[in-house]
């Protein structure tokens, strides 16, 4: 199967270095090639040919190439639009990086293209197979902790926001659309049934006229409530996941290693009648005391894997035998609501109440 890639910043050599490799290192049947890229930048494409690839000189010579089935979208984020519905258009299938565009509006028309070319249309939202969310997830679903009322999920990173074209809000910048689209996807994943409403605050700390980091807090019609904190200037962060359940917490400190690291404490004895007060900063208090070790167990993380070539394998499966696409398009869309409501409300300070 013969793929072009457009756009070979870095998630563009990405997909050729890790992740289209992990599906021709696997035992999938078929596997995929890349017939060449088109980048604007010389320097881009100068890397790239000193990797062995084929440049395209213009986009057209990737659409009139019969023999490219795939084309992989990862330019900046204002130009997927027109290379998804030209790509269609030409009977292409696609993938395009998230976020698929920067509005609902226009995620509507990619899908629409992509339905009236008849072709295999997805945005990578590879985060699903993250193992940290995974785990995280498992917790929630084996009710190891309870029934799990409250979930934070963090990245926090002290880099500033990346790059030139993050910065600028009609290029789609800001980190909303960069991280919040998979942080949200892994919510609306985690916990069935309809969110109730959002509530966000927009950082602009750096000056930049997009946000630099934001606080969401998403509150599901269940009860549940689920923050989600991105943060590019800590230099001290807090754990990737804190969550909170009728019968214990689980925190899950790391996630940029090949292990993931945390712990799970769970509730042995309800009422601690042993519980010794304790002098805290300038008082006394029962109620912030630590408990004793025999009232609860500490349980060792399980670490559950994500499949690395589930997103490919599933599209190669879309486009070769018809199966329905993972990442579906009502979660995609369901996601750029909660963003735009997460927008509206940064915007007016206002909680909004919205089922999505
Ligand atoms: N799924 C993920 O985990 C993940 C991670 C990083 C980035 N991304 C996404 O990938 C996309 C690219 O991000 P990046 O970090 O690689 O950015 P980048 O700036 O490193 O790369 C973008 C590339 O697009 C090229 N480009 C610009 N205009 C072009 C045009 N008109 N035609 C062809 N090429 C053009 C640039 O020269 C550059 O090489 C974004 O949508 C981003 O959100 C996804």
């Amino acid at each position: 199967m013969k793929m072009a890639i457009i756009g070979y910043g870095g998630m563009g050599n990405n997909h050729k270095k890790y992740i289209i490799q992990r599906l021709n290192d696997s035992d999938y049947p078929e596997k995929l090639e890349i017939a060449g890229i088109y980048d604007i930048s010389e320097e881009r494409n100068e890397f790239a040919r000193s990797l062995g690839l084929h440049t395209f000189s213009s986009a057209d010579e990737i659409w009139n190439d019969k023999d490219i089935k795939l084309v992989l979208i990862a330019t900046p984020n204002d130009l997927h639009l027109p290379y998804v519905v030209k790509a269609t258009q030409m009977g292409k299938n696609v993938i395009v990086e998230k976020p698929a565009s920067l509005s609902s509006e226009q995620t509507e028309e990619m899908y629409a293209a992509a339905k009236k070319a008849g072709v295999v249309f997805s945005p990578h939202q590879n985060r699903r197979w993250d193992d940290d969310y995974l785990t995280v997830k498992n917790i929630v679903d084996s009710g190891t902790i309870g029934r799990v009322y409250r979930i934070e999920s963090r990245v926090m990173g002290s880099n500033g926001i990346p790059g030139a074209w993050r910065k600028i809000e009609r290029q789609g910048g800001g980190m909303m659309l960069d991280w919040g689209v998979h942080l949200i996807d892994q919510a609306l994943l985690m916990f069935d049934g309809p969110v109730k409403s959002v509530y966000c605050d927009y950082s602009f700390e750096a000056g930049e006229e997009v946000d630099d980091g934001f606080d969401l807090e998403i509150k599901f019609e269940s009860g549940v409530i689920y923050r989600i904190v991105v943060d590019t200037n800590t230099f001290i962060e807090l754990p990737r996941w804190q969550v909170y359940g009728t019968d214990g917490t689980a925190t899950v400190n790391d996630w940029r290693r090949d292990t993931v690291t945390g712990k799970i404490i769970r509730v042995k004895q309800r009422h601690d009648d042993k519980l010794e007060g304790v002098n805290a900063g300038n008082g006394f208090t029962k109620t912030m005391a630590a408990r004793r070790e025999e009232t609860q167990e500490t349980l060792p993380l399980e670490v559950v894997r994500g499949d690395k070539n589930a997103f490919y394998r599933n599209f190669m499966d879309a486009m070769l035998s018809g199966v329905p696409t993972t990442v579906q398009k009502s979660q995609v869309m369901r996601v750029f609501k909660v963003m735009e409501n997460a927008r509206l409300s940064a915007m007016t300070n206002k909680v909004i109440e919205e089922t999505i």
